[in-house]
């Protein structure tokens, strides 16, 4: 019996999450709920984005799968990374079938730092003498200890699911200190691998950026600092058929917080329209990370089943049917 918090949140967060809980139920695997508030109309109610109760219903769970936020996200989302110390962000990037992916044939993961680099957040501004704002400053935070964890962590995954290469992204050239101690910790790192058959190399965020375009199949592992690693996961994203599609893990040393890539989507929520298989991928993350290993391997099948077929597709991938019929014709796939 696993212990999950759940926080569905806003929008078609709550959409994704009922459909993605109705296909759980088809495992022999025993969950137990803990539903956590969060998110805008949280706010509304309560005057709090993110209450404490719901902070401790995820620090007292086995893992976490959260939806969406909307307006509040950066409260709630980057605070529970923060609080949970879910210093390492996953973002696979895969092909699937029937999906209007640019390319059919990608398969590799993007390890984001998650706690520190551009996004700690600290900001100022600039003021002349009578104190018109005239500028703006944003501090960049690297350290060697998150940096060596964040390498680790992706030298680690290669091992465990049999990748060969990893590549560190920075752009020390112009950033000598922060990502020059960036790279020269990955290397350490990589030292450590050598022997296990695993190659390392490094590139410029800039050229890494067209690589992702002109040759994205040469990429496994992919390992690198907040914002470039925020930045190249979107790019992803949209080199295998958008929002819709692209899960994500936020992993701590014993925790796990597991969420689609997309926010609410205002524009589509309340309708019934939402793509659940990002939510459903994520799922499937959080069963890897629990070791349920063969339970993640039927879901994904079956969700790769249904894209192929192409007949429940929905409106993000050209079809017109709801998230609960996706939800259904997924579930009826996987025994
Ligand atoms: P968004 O991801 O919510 O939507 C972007 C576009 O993709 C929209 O046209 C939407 O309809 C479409 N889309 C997204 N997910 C989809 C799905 N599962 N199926 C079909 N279409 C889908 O990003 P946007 O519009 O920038 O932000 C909307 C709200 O979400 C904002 O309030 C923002 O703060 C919040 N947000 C929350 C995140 C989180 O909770 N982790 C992440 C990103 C945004
Ligand atoms: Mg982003």
């Amino acid at each position: 019996m696993y212990k999950i918090a759940v926080i569905p949140g806003d929008g078609i967060g709550k959409e994704v999450m009922e459909a993605t809980l109705n296909i759980l139920e088809a495992l022999d695997i025993e969950f137990k709920y803990e539903f956590g508030d969060a998110g805008d109309e949280c706010y509304e109610k309560t005057g709090e984005a993110l209450p404490q109760d719901t902070i401790d219903i995820v620090k007292n769970a086995d893992a976490c799968l959260f939806g969406a936020a909307g307006e509040t996200a950066a409260d709630v989302i980057v605070r529970l990374r923060q609080e949970m110390d879910l210093f390492a962000n996953l973002r696979p990037v895969k092909s699937y079938p029937g999906t209007n992916a640019l390319f059919d044939d990608l398969d590799f993961m993007i390890v984001r730092e998650n706690t520190e680099g551009m996004y700690i957040g600290d900001e100022d501004y600039i003021e002349d003498k009578s104190g018109n704002i005239t500028g703006a400053t944003a501090k960049r935070v690297i350290t060697e200890e998150a940096s060596k964890r964040i390498c680790d962590y992706a030298f680690k995954y290669a091992k465990k699911n049999e990748r060969k290469k990893v590549t560190g992204v920075h752009k020390a050239n112009v950033l000598k200190k922060t990502d020059g101690l960036f790279k020269k910790v990955f290397y350490e790192v990589a030292k450590n691998y050598e022997n296990e058959g695993i190659e390392s190399e490094d590139f410029y965020v800039d050229a890494t950026a067209m690589y992702l375009l002109t040759r994205p199949q040469s990429f496994e592992v992919i390992v690198t600092t907040n914002l470039f690693g925020d930045i190249l996961s979107d790019e992803g994203a949209g080199l295998v058929g958008g929002l819709g599609l692209i899960p994500s893990a936020n992993i701590g040393e014993n925790r796990g917080l597991f969420e689609p890539v997309h926010g609410s989507a205002p524009d589509i929520a309340g309708k019934g329209l939402a793509n659940p298989v990002a939510m459903i991928l994520s799922a499937v993350m959080m069963l890897e990370y629990l070791g349920e290993k063969e339970a993640a391997v039927k879901i994904d099948r079956a969700v790769l089943k249904v894209l192929s077929e192409g007949k429940i597709v929905t409106g993000d991938l050209g079809g017109n049917s709801s998230t609960m019929e996706m939800s259904e014709a997924i579930k009826n796939r996987i025994n």
